[in-house]
């Protein structure tokens, strides 16, 4: 356990909460105390949001190139405590340390990435229609924005949206998943110590009253989430009411798509890991495997056996292959699928319920075969190592039951055939497509994210993250010294 009770990062000092109220939460492998923090109310937010508003003119007047430097910095110390914060991490929320450690680099990954936009951060120029004028677009910054992330990527997720939103120039009140207020508070450490202006980031710690009152905040413009698809739709409902943008990443339904001639080896070996690894809480974890009717048995025998081979326990073990589920209430959401399944006719070849250990919340790795399109667990996110097999007949009726779920975030195929893997690429509608590759593992250079259900069109990383914490500023400057008037038709 941490020592300290983990409290609020508000103008660069450590607070208590106005409440008083605290919560604990517990290491998922062996349910031993980890940490007690601050519970946030909307005073605590009030609070947070001022202290941003007030820190916002001198970050957003410091020049760009400077701000990435402090990017940079971030990225250095990051390297330096990959592993303390990952193990907490592990301790936290339950992937192994490999992943954790992931989940870190992912974050170095983009504090360079937009270091680099300290000088970019690019606008544009155009013709105008006068002599002696000139036209640019800026990006410029919005002011305090409003953050709100998930358990399952304590560092990665949040940094998508923390990098970004400070180098274009804004300040930031952060209000991370419930389950990791260590971890995000030794993330939010870093900041500090890579010489980030106090109030420019604030931490507040809490639960869903604390997110809502981040959302209902006047002064906070733009609200970027990433979670349940139930929280985002309330948030991005409450918010459009007070004319903010909003940035969501909700659920996924990723499916690999098996074609008869794919490498059957690597096939299994990418399956295995996107569908297990993270014990498939990611939201781009493989969750439908769709598989042509010459390769699926032969497919579905050996995952099975992969999965029986899988070691589970605590995730700071070297040994261990998959970690536990974050907490009670996923466990007993997962375990409700495996009715759900029962009643609908699934077979299943494989695990099914919580694995044997003293303590934990741990579930085996579950595949499921025979199932059918439209079936509730082939359409609904269980966000657990639980793996659906569709069988298909071909690639149209295989890219047809990948496209029809609510969702749209990563999908992928595996085939030797060049002609099948570009039609797949033209025709699967998910934001993410994989060619021979498992559906897990997108890189922070590119745009992150879902179509249909999974978002609302926005997308994070890649130089279009910058889209959700900027505002363009249409500038015309006229140097004719008279007065000339733009759409008047003075050409006659
Ligand atoms: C998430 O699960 O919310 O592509 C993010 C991946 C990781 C990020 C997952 N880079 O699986």
């Amino acid at each position: 356990m941490t020592a300290e009770l983990v409290k609020n990062f508000i103008g660069g000092k450590w607070v208590e909460s106005k409440s008083g109220e605290t919560f604990k939460t517990y290491n998922p492998a062996n349910e031993a105390l980890i940490a007690s923090a601050v519970k946030s109310n909307a005073q605590d937010v009030a609070e947070a949001v001022a202290t941003a508003k007030q820190a916002y003119n001198d970050w957003r007047l410091m020049p760009a190139p400077r701000r990435g430097e402090i990017l940079y910095m971030v990225a250095r110390i990051l390297e330096e405590r990959k592993e303390e914060l990952a193990t907490l991490m592990t301790q936290e929320m339950g992937k192994i340390l490999t992943e954790t450690k992931g989940d870190v680099q992912e974050a170095i990954d983009m504090a360079y990435f937009m270091g680099g936009e300290g000088r970019r951060l690019k606008g544009y120029t155009a013709p105008v229609e006068m002599p002696n004028k000139f036209g640019m677009a800026l990006r410029d910054s919005v002011g305090v924005i409003g953050l709100i992330t998930p358990w399952n990527f304590p560092v990665a997720v949040p940094s998508w949206k923390i990098l970004p939103a400070l180098v274009a120039g804004n300040t930031i009140v952060w209000k991370p998943g419930e389950d990791i207020p260590a971890s995000s508070a030794m993330f939010a450490q870093v900041f500090q110590d890579a010489g980030l202006p106090d109030g420019v980031l604030n931490v507040v710690q809490g639960a869903g009253e604390t997110g809502a009152a981040l959302v209902k905040h006047p002064d906070v413009r733009v609200i970027s989430f990433t979670g349940s698809t139930n929280t985002g739709l309330k948030v991005y409902t409450q918010a459009a009411q007070l004319g903010k943008k909003v940035t969501l990443e909700m659920g996924g339904k990723n499916a690999i798509l098996v074609m008869d001639d794919a490498n059957l080896d690597l096939a299994v070996d990418a399956i295995t890991w996107s569908a297990y690894g993270t014990t498939g809480q990611r939201c781009t974890a493989t969750s439908r495997l769709i598989a042509q009717s010459g390769i699926k048995s032969k497919l579905v025998d050996a995952l099975v056996e992969k999965a029986k081979t899988i070691r589970m326990g605590d995730g700071l073990n070297p040994d261990v292959d998959m970690g536990p589920l974050v907490n009670q209430k996923a466990l007993d959401k997962v375990s409700s699928y495996m009715d759900i399944a029962k009643g609908e006719g699934v077979n299943i070849l494989v695990g099914g319920g919580k694995a044997d250990l003293d303590k934990g919340f741990f579930f085996q790795p579950t595949l499921f075969d025979g199932v059918k399109a439209g079936m509730r667990v082939e359409q609904e996110e269980i966000f657990g190592p639980v793996l659906s097999v569709v069988e298909v007949a071909s690639l149209d009726e295989a890219i047809q039951v990948n496209n029809s779920v609510a969702y749209g975030l990563s999908s992928s195929i595996f085939t030797e055939n060049v002609n099948a893997a570009f039609r797949a690429i033209r025709d699967l509608t998910t934001g993410i497509v994989y060619i021979n590759h498992g559906t897990t593992g997108a890189e922070i250079q590119f745009p992150f994210g879902g179509t249909g259900g999974t978002g609302n069109g926005m997308r994070e990383a890649g130089q279009v993250a910058l889209d959700s914490f900027t505002e363009w500023k249409s500038v015309y400057v006229d140097y004719s010294g008279q007065l000339q008037r733009a759409q008047i038709d003075n050409r006659e």
